[in-house]
C-alpha cells in the first residue's frame, strides 16, 4: 500500500529510517488508523502476550486539559503529534513525552454551544513536513511540522450555522479532506478537499441536497432530491454531516466517506412523505480526483433514530466463500455489521453485532433493511435498540489480519423516542420526562466484541461496567488493547478475549492506543481524559468520580512502573437522590424549560454528575449574579458562553427561581 510519508528529515539527533518499508516495519504510526487502510493494527511483536504483564509506565505529558480527549497520536519522523481539547496540538518526543511545541488555534469558547458531545478532536494529519488539524469553529489548517507555525488556515464552513470540526483529516495525495458535525442542530452535510499546498479547496461533495428544486451543486445530488418529499424541513439543512470516518484504497483510488443522520431526526418530520433521504447514513466511495461518486450503500434508509454511518470503515483483503475479495468492514450505529466489497458496493454480509429492534433484517435480495413496527414512534413512543448513541459510536474498531477478527466496541442500549420528546431541534421540551425515563444509574453497558466477519458471528466478548466505551487496538503480538471509563488500560488475548493484564491510570480512557517503536523499545501510547458524548452523564464507576480528570498522553513499555495517578481530587459531584419530582411553581417550570432547552447539554439534563458544574448545587452567590455570567458573558474564558441576543433578562429570572427551588446545599 502507497503511503503518503514526509519527505523532510528535519530532526536532527535522531535516526530516522524513513521510508515505505519503515511504514510497513509498524515502527511508526504516521496515519489516524495505522494506514489508509485504517485497520489499526500493529505489526510490531516485541510487547506480546507471552510478556505483556511486563508492560508498565514509560513517560506521560500533560495536554491542559479536565474534558475530554479522544485523539490518535500519530508518531511519524521521531515525533508524536496528538491534539487535545479546543483543538489544540502538541508535538512531543515519543520516547519521553518532552514536549517540542504546541499550537492553540483559539476557538472562540462560545463555539461550544454549537456541538454536542464536548470540544474533543480526533487527532492531525500528518504529510510531507506538514501537520493538519480541523478545528472546532469550522477552520482547517496546515501548520509546519517542524515547529507548529501556520502555513495556511481556511475557513470551511458558513459560520452562522452550528457546525464544528471534530473529526482528524485525512490526506489523500496532494489532497486533504475534511468533513463536519451539525446534523443534530439543523446542518447540511458535507465534506470537502484542500490542496495540501495551498490550502485552496478542489471540490467539495454534499451529502444531501439544497432543496427538491436544488441548486444542484454536483450531479449526484439531482438523484438523491428524488427519494426527499418536496416539502421536506429544507430549513433544518438535511443533515448527512460527515464527522468522522474516511479510509482510502490508493489501488482503487477510492476514498470511503461514512455520512451522519437526517436534521431533523424523525423521518415523518423531516420528509413527511417518506423516501430514502440519500444520501443520510451511507458510504460513499468516491474518485478522490475528481470528488465524484462511484457506488454507494445506504445503511438506515429514510432513518429516523440517529443511526448515522459515520463509524469508523475498515479496509481489508480477506477470503470470501473460497475467494480472495476487496472488502470494507463497518458496524455503523444501527447495530448492524455490514462487509461490503469496496470495489463495486455489492452487499456480502449484514448482520446484528447488538440487540437491534428497528429492523428485523438486512434482505440479501434488496441489500435493504426489513423495519419492524416496534422501530416506528410517529403515533407512540417507543423504546428502541440500538440507542441514539449506536450499537458502536466514534470509538475505533481494530482489524487483526491474524485472527481475522474485528475487536468492536460495541454498546447494548436502547433510547426512548417520541415524536415530541427527544427531538432536540423541533424543541421546547428536551428534557421533559427525562428524568423519569432514566430511572437510576443503569442507561445500558459497553462491551469490547470479537466479531468474526466471516463466521458472521460474535467470537467473545467482555462487557465493562459502564456505557462509557474506549477505542481499540490490535497488534501482531497476539494482543487486543483497550481502556475504559474507570480508568484501566486492558490487555487480551486476541484469540480468546481472556484478560492477560491491566493498568491502572486513574484518569478515564475513551481515546484509541496506538503501538510503535524507536531505538529498539516498543511503545504503546493513548490520550487519557474522560469526556465526550457522555460528559454530563458520569456513572458511579467513572474515574472522574474520584481523581481529576487531567487530561494527559500516556506512554507504556516493557519493564515500566506503575502510572502516576492523579491528585484523588472529584472532578465530578456525586449524584444527589431523592429531589428530583420536586413540585415546581409556574415560574420555575418555565425557568426548568430554560434550562432544559439550554443549559442542559452542557451542565446536563439529569442535573448530576456531568464534568462541568452541577448547577444545583451553585451558591446562593452565584444565582444572584446568574445575569452576568448568562447574558454579560462573566466567566466566558473558562468556556461559559454568553447567551446575549438569546436569553430575555425575563428569562433568566426564571431560570433563577428554577435554581433556587431545585438548589441543594
Ligand atoms: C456550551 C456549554 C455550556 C452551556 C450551553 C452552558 N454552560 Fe454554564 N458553564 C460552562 C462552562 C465550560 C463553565 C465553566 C466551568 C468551569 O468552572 O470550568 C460554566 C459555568 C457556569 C456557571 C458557574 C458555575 C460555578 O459554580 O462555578 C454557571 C452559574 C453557569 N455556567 C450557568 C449556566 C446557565 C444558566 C446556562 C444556560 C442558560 C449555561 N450555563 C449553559 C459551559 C456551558
Amino acid at each position: 500500500m502507497r503511503l503518503s510519508l514526509p519527505k523532510a528529515r528535519w530532526l536532527p539527533g535522531l535516526t530516522l529510517v524513513l521510508s515505505c518499508g519503515a511504514a510497513a516495519s509498524g515502527a511508526d504510526w504516521p496515519v489516524h488508523g495505522h494506514t489508509p487502510a485504517e485497520q489499526r493494527f500493529s505489526p510490531l511483536k516485541r510487547v506480546n502476550a507471552d510478556n505483556v504483564e511486563r508492560v508498565g509506565f514509560a513517560w506521560q505529558a500533560l495536554l491542559d486539559s479536565s474534558r475530554g480527549l479522544q485523539a490518535t497520536p500519530v508518531v511519524v519522523n521521531g515525533v508524536m503529534y496528538v491534539t487535545s481539547t479546543w483543538s489544540r496540538v502538541f508535538a512531543l518526543d515519543p520516547r519521553t513525552g518532552a514536549i517540542h511545541w504546541t499550537f492553540d488555534p483559539k476557538v472562540p469558547k462560545t463555539w461550544a454551544m454549537k456541538g454536542c458531545c464536548d470540544v474533543v478532536n480526533r487527532g492531525v494529519a500528518v504529510a510531507d513536513g506538514r501537520v493538519f488539524v480541523g478545528t472546532y469553529d469550522g477552520r482547517l489548517l496546515a501548520l509546519q511540522a517542524r515547529n507548529g507555525s501556520v502555513l495556511w488556515d481556511v475557513n470551511t464552513i458558513d459560520r452562522s450555522k452550528p457546525y464544528t470540526i471534530t473529526g482528524a483529516p485525512r490526506v489523500v495525495g496532494d489532497k486533504v479532506v475534511i468533513g463536519n458535525g451539525g446534523a443534530d442542530f439543523g446542518a447540511r452535510g458535507y465534506f470537502s478537499a484542500y490542496d495540501t499546498t495551498t490550502g485552496k479547496m478542489k471540490w467539495r461533495f454534499y451529502t444531501v441536497p439544497a432543496s427538491a428544486n436544488g441548486p444542484f451543486e454536483h450531479v449526484e445530488l439531482e438523484m438523491a432530491a428524488r427519494t426527499w418529499d418536496p416539502n421536506s424541513r429544507w430549513d433544518m439543512g438535511g443533515g448527512g454531516t460527515v464527522w468522522d470516518s474516511m479510509s482510502w484504497d490508493p489501488d482503487l483510488n477510492l476514498l470511503y466517506v461514512g455520512t451522519g443522520n437526517g436534521s431533523p431526526w424523525p423521518a415523518f418530520q423531516r420528509s413527511p412523505a417518506g423516501g430514502d433521504n440519500l444520501f443520510l447514513s451511507t458510504i460513499l466511495a468516491i474518485n478522490p480526483d475528481t470528488g465524484r461518486l462511484v457506488w454507494h450503500y445506504q445503511t438506515t434508509p429514510g432513518d429516523s433514530w440517529d443511526y448515522t454511518a459515520t463509524q469508523h470503515i475498515v479496509l481489508a483483503d480477506i477470503q470470501w466463500l473460497g475467494k480472495p475479495r476487496k472488502v470494507l468492514f463497518q458496524a455503523p450505529k444501527n447495530g448492524f455489521f455490514y462487509v461490503i466489497d469496496r470495489k463495486t458496493g455489492e452487499l456480502l454480509a449484514a448482520d446484528k453485532y447488538v440487540r437491534a429492534t428497528w429492523a428485523t433484517h438486512i434482505d440479501p435480495a434488496t441489500g435493504r433493511p426489513v423495519n419492524s413496527p416496534t422501530g416506528d414512534y410517529r403515533d407512540a413512543p417507543r423504546i428502541v435498540m440500538p440507542a441514539t448513541l449506536g450499537g458502536h459510536n466514534w470509538h475505533p474498531m481494530s482489524y487483526s489480519p491474524q485472527t481475522g477478527l474485528v475487536y468492536v466496541p460495541a454498546q447494548d442500549a436502547a433510547t426512548h423516542f417520541s415524536a415530541t420528546q427527544f427531538n432536540v431541534l423541533l424543541g421546547g421540551t428536551v428534557a421533559d420526562g427525562f428524568e423519569e425515563m432514566v430511572p437510576d444509574d443503569s442507561i445500558g453497558r459497553a462491551l469490547l466484541l470479537a466479531w468474526d466477519p466471516r463466521a458472521r458471528q460474535v467470537r467473545w466478548s467482555v462487557p465493562h461496567s459502564t456505557f462509557s466505551n474506549a477505542g481499540v487496538l490490535s497488534t501482531a503480538g497476539g494482543l487486543v488493547v483497550q481502556g475504559d471509563a474507570e480508568g484501566y488500560m486492558n490487555f487480551y488475548d486476541a484469540v480468546t478475549g481472556q484478560r492477560l493484564h491491566r493498568l491502572a491510570t486513574g484518569t478515564g480512557i475513551i481515546a484509541p492506543p496506538i503501538a510503535y517503536e524507536v531505538d529498539e523499545e516498543q511503545y504503546i501510547a493513548f490520550l487519557a481524559g474522560w469526556g465526550g458524548a457522555l460528559f454530563t452523564h458520569a456513572e458511579p464507576q467513572v474515574a472522574a468520580r474520584r481523581f481529576r480528570n487531567e487530561g494527559r498522553v500516556i506512554a507504556l513499555k516493557l519493564g515500566g512502573g506503575t502510572v502516576p495517578m492523579p491528585a484523588a481530587e472529584p472532578s465530578v459531584t456525586p449524584r444527589p437522590s431523592g429531589d428530583r419530582l420536586r413540585a415546581l411553581n409556574v415560574q420555575q417550570s418555565r425557568g426548568r424549560d430554560v434550562y432544559a432547552i439550554n443549559c442542559g447539554i452542557c451542565h446536563s439534563w439529569y442535573g448530576h454528575n456531568g464534568l462541568l458544574p452541577d448547577l444545583r448545587r451553585s451558591t446562593p452567590a452565584m444565582i444572584d449574579q446568574l445575569e452576568a455570567v448568562v447574558l454579560l458573558g462573566a466567566l466566558e474564558p473558562l468556556g461559559m458562553p454568553s447567551f446575549a441576543g438569546q436569553l430575555s433578562v425575563e428569562q433568566v429570572r426564571d431560570l433563577k427561581e428554577y435554581l433556587r427551588a431545585v438548589r441543594i446545599e
